[in-house]
């Protein structure tokens, strides 16, 4: 079992890469650490807890970064796609459950000391709680095993702006800070996660297995579907971005990768732009092409665990 912290700032498609984890044994989750993001960092957290509930899993949550790592750059949140709160608006209570005490860093800290060159973080969110915690503690820079980054657009068009891809875009300087620190990283940017399309059609599917978490997953799906609709008419489904970062992990052979030097972009125009550059060391593995249909076909398999459970 691969060790994993997963930092999330979950809005719909950080949902079903949390319930893509929790039903993969490949993986150990030890820890979510939520960031502002998608929703403010309160209802990051609260929307975890409550899809951690709603799967029956047990699985502390850090709260982490409610700001920008350096600015104090005000968010945007993405009710537009995410829904009123977040998760296509099919939070019916409040979870039960309160966030575990100790900050997101503190937590990614301690665990990686206690298991040097053994943990994955998968970041799915602004990399904000990442670029504190190696600000914080620049020991663990080559202590953790790897980082898997849902962000950037390297060779294609961004998806808030013609350059930048969401989760850069929101904390670019965080973005920098990780790219130019020297960590072990696999990029999961639009690239690839473009082509990874859940079709309107598997909602129906998902309803048929008449479960609460089948109705769940398939209702808030359905909204993230529409709002794709809207962003790129004709798209017939939504992109998988952050069940793609969980699927690299559990099996790297969904991907190809190139080594690349990442710079960011901090100001302007292009502002959260990820610019590669071939020349040079780096530890930073680009996805440039993903087996779409391969993982998609491991991710219903999974979901569909989760559904009938
Ligand atoms: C990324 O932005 C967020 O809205 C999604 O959850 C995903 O992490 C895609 O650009
Ligand atoms: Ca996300």
């Amino acid at each position: 079992m691969k060790p994993v912290i997963f930092d999330v700032d979950t809005g719909i498609d950080d949902a079903l890469a949390i319930a893509y984890a929790l039903s993969s044994p490949e993986l150990e989750l030890l820890g979510f650490t939520t960031c502002f993001g998608n929703v403010p960092v309160q209802e990051a957290t609260r929307n975890t807890l409550a899809v951690l509930e709603m799967v029956e899993k047990d699985v502390p949550v850090y709260e982490g970064a409610s700001q920008t790592f350096k600015r104090g750059m005000k968010p945007q949140w993405a009710r537009l796609v995410h829904g009123k709160d977040g998760l296509g608006n099919v939070l019916k209570a409040e979870p039960l459950k309160r966030a575990a005490s100790g900050s997101a860093e503190d937590f990614m800290i301690k665990q990686v000391k206690e298991r040097p060159n053994e943990i994955t973080i998968i970041a799915v969110g602004p990399l904000t709680n990442v670029a504190r915690a190696i600000n914080k503690a620049p020991e663990i820079i080559p202590l953790i095993k790897n980082v898997v980054i849902m962000g950037g657009a390297v060779n294609v068009s961004g998806n808030v702006t013609p350059y930048g891809e969401a989760n850069i875009v929101a904390d670019p300087e965080a973005a920098d800070c990780v790219f130019s620190s020297g960590l072990s990283v696999t990029l999961v940017g639009l690239d690839v996660t473009m082509e990874t399309l859940l079709p309107l059609a598997k909602m129906d599917e998902w309803r048929d297995v008449h479960s609460k978490t089948a109705h769940f997953f398939a209702d808030m799906t359905e909204h993230y579907i529409g709002a794709y609709e809207s962003f790129y008419p004709g798209i017939g489904g939504c992109a998988l971005h952050d069940p793609l970062a969980v699927g690299v992990v559990i099996d790297p052979s969904f991907v190809r990768t190139r080594l690349m030097n990442i710079s960011v972009i901090t100001d302007g125009e292009e502002v959260g732009n990820t610019v590669g550059n071939k020349e040079g060391e780096t530890k930073i593995h680009v996805c440039t092409e993903v087996e779409a249909s391969r993982f998609l076909d491991h991710f219903l398999d999974r979901m569909s665990k989760v559904m009938h459970s």
